[in-house]
């Protein structure tokens, strides 16, 4: 991410990069077992497979040179492979002296004979000079637009220099992970050949990684070589076109490059990336093959005029042998996956049975469990929840709602979900039950019951929430009466139930059926006053009257009496189902607990330690 050519810009990011530099003295393995690389990926997936190597260069010619060599020595194991070289024009500055303005030109023919000696016998080699001078933002963006699902670009900037075994590190990768369906996941946007080294929400950290993650997931760009992947590229060129021309910024909070952008503004492209594969959630492919090697490394050339070089940033994988098998590519399940905060994320986790959701819950490592029920909740609602969730660290929590293909979408970007339709196929009848043909109203209310069941008694206390409330805080309300197994709330769907043997006892296989039975009684009474509330009054009309929370213990109410934010210390804030989206959206910022965008995407990254 290092813009380039502007005396103040490189300047600026040169010394932020060489201060990161020297917290980045990594310590290197010496792993011992050797081996050499056995694959040699000559077989093309298909007709249409397209490998376009887009060089962007400006005014260093020395580092272009270098890089150009690299890219031309590189083994492509007899595949055509094109090269595309952008080459941007020199900015007239106000007032130069004819002097300064013949040197300059001088310096674009010398560019440009260069590129045109370069012998590129791989594949086709195409120059683009442009007239004006467009920046790094234009340089990238305008790189490429994908002329088909089967094209694949390759990104280097000119002070880049590659190892020989790139391009077949990379085909390799482009075979796993992209044509390869049992290996694919849409999810992902690309691979970074440099070394991974900083965390973007935590004020750029350097990254740590165990010594025998080879190959990993993370959210973030890697500028110094980055191989793109088609779909994703067009739908941000696409995201991008929308939002720049309505005048949206790409401000991320907690993100460091949003300082960058606060600073540099358009001239560089990653804060717009990096808020669009924030907002869904995408992830790219990283290697780490320890002792500081990687198959594409920064020289960090200063512009040719300013500052000093700072040098290369890791050192290069040269040629075989190898101390492991680059081409050793693990399966995509066997990958970790980690977000902006460098915390590892775990996506995919959808329970469909109660097995699955034992092993959701076992995987939370956690006593306590909460269960966010999202059947009456508008999505807008329950992604705000999401980033409250997220703000305040409540990430034991297991989703479940009629809304699969949110569900869906929840389990991608990490959270356990249950798909309630699944776990009713799997289990079937309840009794003389037939679940699948009962109405929603039952379905749902058996689903919640057995979930409550389960939980307890895989050992956990449980509590089951409503997706129209925020835990403020993170916390939720302490049983008042600590002796007691289980507590509700009246008029919110809220309830608490310890794992004991008495509340086993009483919330067994057979309560669960009497719910089931009680939700379809109220169904045929047509009671909707009673439906509205639910779940909770089902309780109260199959368990009696039991320990109950006040109003005023479990939170607050927004509506006509909401007190001012700064009079509230309630754990939880709630509303009524039947508030509109928008007048939620109204009273929630004033309590600053509105956290997402236009586009449901939370507002900022929030990294605990
Ligand atoms: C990585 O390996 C090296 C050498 O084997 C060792 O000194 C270092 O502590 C290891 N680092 C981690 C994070 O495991
Ligand atoms: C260049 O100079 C002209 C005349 O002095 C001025 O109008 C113009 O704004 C300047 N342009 C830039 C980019 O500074
Ligand atoms: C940003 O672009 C996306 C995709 O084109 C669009 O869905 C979204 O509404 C845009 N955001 C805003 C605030 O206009
Ligand atoms: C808690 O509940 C138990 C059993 O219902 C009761 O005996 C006890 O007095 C209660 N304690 C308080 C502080 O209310
Ligand atoms: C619903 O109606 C049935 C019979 O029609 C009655 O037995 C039952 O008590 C009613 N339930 C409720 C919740 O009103």
């Amino acid at each position: 991410m290092q813009p380039k050519g502007r005396p103040l810009l490189s300047i600026l990011v040169l010394v932020s990069f060489s201060s990161l530099f020297l917290l980045f003295s990594y310590r290197s393995s010496s792993s011992s077992f050797r081996s050499s690389i056995s694959l040699s990926p000559t077989s093309n997936p298909n007709s249409r497979f397209t490998f376009i190597i887009k060089v962007l260069t400006y005014d260093r010619i020395a580092s272009l040179r270098r890089c150009l060599r690299s890219l031309a020595a590189a083994d492509y194991a007899g595949d055509r492979v094109h090269l595309h070289v952008l080459v941007d024009h020199f900015r007239v500055a106000n007032g130069s002296s004819d002097s300064t303005v013949d040197s300059q030109l001088e310096e674009s023919r010398q560019i440009l004979d260069l590129v045109d000696r370069i012998g590129w016998p791989h594949g086709e080699k195409i120059v683009h000079y442009r007239t004006a001078n467009v920046g790094l933002q234009a340089q990238w963006l305008e790189a490429w637009w994908p002329s088909s699902d089967d094209e694949f670009a390759f990104v280097v900037e000119d002070d880049l220099e590659l190892s020989p075994l790139y391009y077949k590190f990379l085909k390799g990768l482009i075979l796993k992970y992209y044509y390869d369906p049992a290996n694919f996941d849409p999810s992902i946007y690309g691979a970074s050949l440099q070394r991974p080294r900083f965390v973007a929400g935590k004020h750029g950290n350097r990254l740590q990684l165990d010594n025998e993650t080879r190959i990993f997931l993370y959210q973030l760009v890697g500028t110094w070589g980055q191989l793109l992947f088609p779909k994703p590229w067009k739908e941000f060129r696409l995201w991008y076109d929308e939002n720049k021309t309505k005048g949206i910024k790409p401000f991320l909070q907690g993100m460091v490059t949003t300082g960058w952008y606060k600073r540099f503004g358009e001239r560089i492209w990653t804060p717009w990336f990096i808020k669009f594969i924030h907002s869904r959630g995408y992830y790219n492919i990283y290697t780490n093959f320890n002792r500081e090697r990687a198959l594409s490394i920064s020289h960090r050339d200063a512009g040719v005029n300013y500052g000093k070089t700072i040098g290369p940033d890791s050192s290069l994988l040269e040629d075989e042998p190898l101390d492991f098998n680059l081409l050793e590519l693990p399966p995509l399940r066997n990958l970790k996956w980690y977000d902006f905060c460098f915390a590892e994320t775990f996506p995919g986790r959808v329970a469909g049975s109660f097995d699955e959701l034992r092993s959701i819950v076992h995987s939370m490592k956690q006593n306590k469990l909460v269960v966010i029920s999202l059947y009456q909740t508008t999505e807008k609602i329950a992604r705000n929840l999401i980033c409250n969730l997220e703000k305040d660290g409540l990430l034991n929590v297991v989703f479940v709602g009629g809304d699969t293909e949110l569900l869906l979408d929840l389990a991608r970007r990490g959270y356990g979900v249950i798909d309630s339709n699944k776990l009713i196929s799997s289990f079937g009848h309840d009794k003389s039950m037939d679940l699948q043909h009962e109405a929603d109203f039952v379905r749902e209310t058996w689903v919640k019951a057995s979930i409550i069941q389960k939980c307890l008694e895989f050992g956990y206390d449980t509590w089951l929430i409503d997706g129209n409330m925020i835990p403020n805080g993170g916390s939720l309300p302490e049983l008042p009466n600590s002796s007691c197994n289980l507590a509700v709330a009246k008029d919110v769907e809220l309830l608490f139930v310890k794992s004991r043997p008495s509340s086993l006892k009483i919330w067994n296989s057979e309560y669960v059926h009497k719910m089931a039975t009680a939700s379809k009684f109220l169904l045929a009474n047509n009671s909707q006053l009673m439906r509205d509330e639910s779940f909770m009054h089902l309780i109260a009309m199959t368990l009696g009257e039991k320990e109950r929370f006040d109003h005023s213990s479990i939170g607050l109410k927004l509506g006509d009496a909401t007190p001012k934010p700064s009079e509230s210390k309630a754990n939880i804030i709630f509303w009524d189902r039947q508030m509109t989206t928008a007048s939620v959206q109204v009273e929630l910022e004033r309590f600053g607990m509105w956290l997402i965008d236009a586009e449901s995407s939370c507002t900022s990254v929030v990294c605990r330690r």
